[in-house]
């Protein structure tokens, strides 16, 4: 990413968050903080999703110019939901945000007394912080850690944010290892290995490495890989989901699932009797630490 500016496709991820909020019926999610967290050029675009007749264009448009991105992104994060709130009942105290963006579950879900982690980069972060608090939200529990992951002591910053390597966590790092380098992806996985009390999940998603090299087709990535390039966010990273169980092995994680965006879709879209196609080459996968 540039990292002299707040992340573009985090911002496009917050629109699509406005955007399924401002649906009449059927929402998988509602997400209040969305508009807010926007620049104020998506946030036009947030407040034309909210009006009558002309509103429910706006999705429209947005699938015409990139197809399932959209769609894809709203499923993920209406699952992953469900995935914190899971593991929270089950006994996780901390959530950790890896690569944060404008994700706003912090501060709209139940989290109880679960302390959250926000880690991203400083250029985004800087933003985020900035807009939480013109907005009056409550970021008591919340510690906002900035660093880059391709150079950065990750683990380091945490624990000096107060991460306690005792208790048991939950680790979101949605919509971000496409954007790294196999080093940062493989430096990552390794200190959660270390940092991770055992019980505790990592909830990721990625993209189908087919999807980069062109060893399988996926109708929608061309249009998708052409716009996040253009956002000077290119997808340079992807896991093969055959190898992705014996990957996580090796770092010290079980495999839950892994299951991918159109999968989830047929979910949880298909009993609300909404046609959202998710997408085949977007994956989203659930590990425990051993
Ligand atoms: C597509 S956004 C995803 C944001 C959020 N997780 C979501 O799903 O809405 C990618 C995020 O990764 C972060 N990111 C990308 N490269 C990074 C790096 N080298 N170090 C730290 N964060 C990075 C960006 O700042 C951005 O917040």
């Amino acid at each position: 990413m540039d990292a002299g500016r707040a992340s573009r496709t985090a911002a496009y991820m917050a629109l699509f968050r406005a955007v399924e909020t401002a649906r009449r019926s059927a929402r998988l999610f509602d997400d209040p903080l969305a508009t807010t967290l926007l620049p104020s050029d998506l946030r036009t675009v947030a407040a034309v999703a909210r009006l009558p007749v002309v509103g429910p264009m706006v999705p429209w448009v947005l699938d015409r110019g990139w197809p399932r991105t959209r769609s894809s992104g709203v499923v993920r994060t209406a699952a992953i939901d469900a995935l914190v709130l899971d593991a929270l009942a089950a006994g996780a105290r901390q959530l950790v945000l890896l690569g944060a963006g404008f994700d706003s579950r912090p501060y709209r879900l139940p989290l109880a007394d679960a302390l959250t982690f926000e880690v991203d980069h400083p250029a985004t972060q800087a933003v985020k912080a900035q807009r939480l608090r013109a907005s009056g939200v409550e970021v008591d529990r919340t510690r906002f850690v900035g660093v880059d992951f391709e150079r950065d002591d990750v683990a380091r910053a945490l624990r000096t944010a107060g991460f306690d390597a005792g208790l048991v966590s939950v680790v979101v790092w949605e919509g971000v290892v496409s954007y790294l380098s196999s080093s940062a992806v493989d430096g990552t996985f390794s200190l959660l290995a270390r940092i991770l009390a055992p019980s505790s999940r990592l909830i990721f998603t990625y993209v189908d490495k087919g999807a980069l090299d062109g060893s399988r087709h996926f109708d929608e990535a061309r249009r998708w890989k052409w716009w996040v390039g253009r956002n000077g966010e290119p997808f340079v990273f992807g896991f093969d989901p055959a190898e992705i169980g014996a990957y996580l092995a090796a770092h010290g994680f079980r495999l839950v699932s892994d299951v991918s965006t159109a999968e989830v879709a047929r979910t949880i879209c298909e009993p609300l009797g909404r046609d959202e196609p998710g997408s085949a080459l977007y994956r989203l996968t659930v590990a425990e630490r051993e």
